[in-house]
């Protein structure tokens, strides 16, 4: 068994991706570390007292190491308001959108949601969109907690090594949902894992995890084959019914086949991979002209909250990884953890 798992006490080399949105609860998370993963809680979009919330029904509903994943501040300007306007006029639903300037407290929830996990006693925390301030990093890591930093380059991996993380997870361009990337790159951030893993392997001293179209014990498999110390699994527990995905997203993704899925930043500004939809294909000229994330993101949420309710797919973001086509669901926790590793 690897140390990482040890340290965390896992009997299985399998994190469950944190996924904000609504779509990781805590029924899923700990049914995952019951069965002997990391079950992890995702923070984006999530006040620091709905996150207590969970917080408190985790340790009622597992006594094992779970994982909160908190996303790192970015420094963000303010747009052009000509750019701004023409988006409100644009997306659907956008005149329903929070005014921006009621999403600073939003942007800098950071520090508490870190000190909530101190005070939790929470065994595992991630971070992704960049490396934590040291003194946070320090402060967990006082505290007992493993840390985990996303990396989408062998460059990325090493910075979070040298800001003192216990294991990096590396995110391949075939992974559903937001890009981690934050550092600038010569070329394309956009590594598959084949060539990830064995580069981060060999420049680092710690564990990596890889993350992106894992599905059955083949991608596992061929994760450790290239030097994976564990994998990061997203997707296939959407179609858990454990999980909160509704039908709608769970229908597209089981329907989905081979090459639906895309890198795109319309819906919030930042690249993540989903299912391909109506609203993508509308707007498909103005990739990378967004506003940046998460303005693009706050204005389009009335959009897909309306999309969500009334299930309609076609204007919801459907994030999912390139493992989508090979997933029918519906299914559950066991299984998932069954079909990725022997029990
Ligand atoms: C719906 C969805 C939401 C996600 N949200 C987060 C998140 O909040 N934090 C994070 O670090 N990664 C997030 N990710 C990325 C995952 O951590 C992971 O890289 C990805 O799920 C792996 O690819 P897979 O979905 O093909 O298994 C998300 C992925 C998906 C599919």
């Amino acid at each position: 068994m690897s140390e990482w798992m040890s340290a965390l006490s896992l009997t299985k080399p399998v994190i469950q991706a944190p996924m904000a949105g609504g779509l990781v609860t805590p029924r899923l998370a700990s049914a995952v570390s019951n069965e002997g993963a990391l079950g992890s809680l995702a923070s984006g979009y999530v006040s620091p007292q709905a996150l207590e919330k969970q917080l408190i029904e985790m340790k009622e509903l597992t006594d094992r190491s779970f994982q909160v994943n908190l996303f790192v501040p970015e420094e963000r300007q303010m747009p052009e308001a000509e750019l701004v306007e023409k988006w409100k006029a644009r997306i659907p639903r956008a005149k329903d959108a929070k005014p921006f300037s009621d999403l600073k407290e939003e942007w800098n929830d950071f520090e508490e949601k870190a000190e909530l996990l101190i005070r939790y006693g929470v065994k595992a925390c991630s971070f992704t969109f960049g490396l934590p301030p040291e003194e946070t990093a320090e402060k967990l890591k006082k505290s007992g907690c493993f840390l985990f930093g996303t990396a989408t380059t062998p460059e990325e991996a090493k910075a979070f090594e040298e800001r003192g993380m216990d294991a990096v997870i590396l995110q391949g361009i075939e992974a559903g949902g937001h890009r981690g990337s934050f550092l600038p790159v010569k070329g394309e951030p956009a590594l598959g894992l084949m060539a990830l893993i064995p580069q981060a392997k060999d420049a680092l001293n710690i564990p990596v995890i890889a993350a992106g179209g894992i599905f059955d014990r083949r991608g596992v498999q061929a994760a450790r084959c290239l030097g994976a110390d564990g994998v990061q699994v997203g997707t296939p527990f959407l179609l858990c019914e454990e999980s909160s995905a509704s039908p709608a997203y769970q229908k597209a993704i089981a329907e989905s086949k081979g090459a639906d899925t895309r890198l795109t930043t319309l819906f919030s500004g930042k690249q993540a991979r989903g299912i391909v939809n109506q609203f993508m294909k509308t707007y498909e000229a103005d990739e990378g002209k967004t506003l940046p994330y998460p303005l693009h993101n706050t204005l389009t949420k009335p959009m897909r909250g309306h999309a969500a309710q009334s299930g309609d797919a076609e204007y919801m973001s459907l994030w999912a990884g390139q493992s989508a086509a090979k997933l029918e669901g519906p299914t559950d926790v066991k299984t998932v953890l069954e079909e990725l590793c022997e029990s």
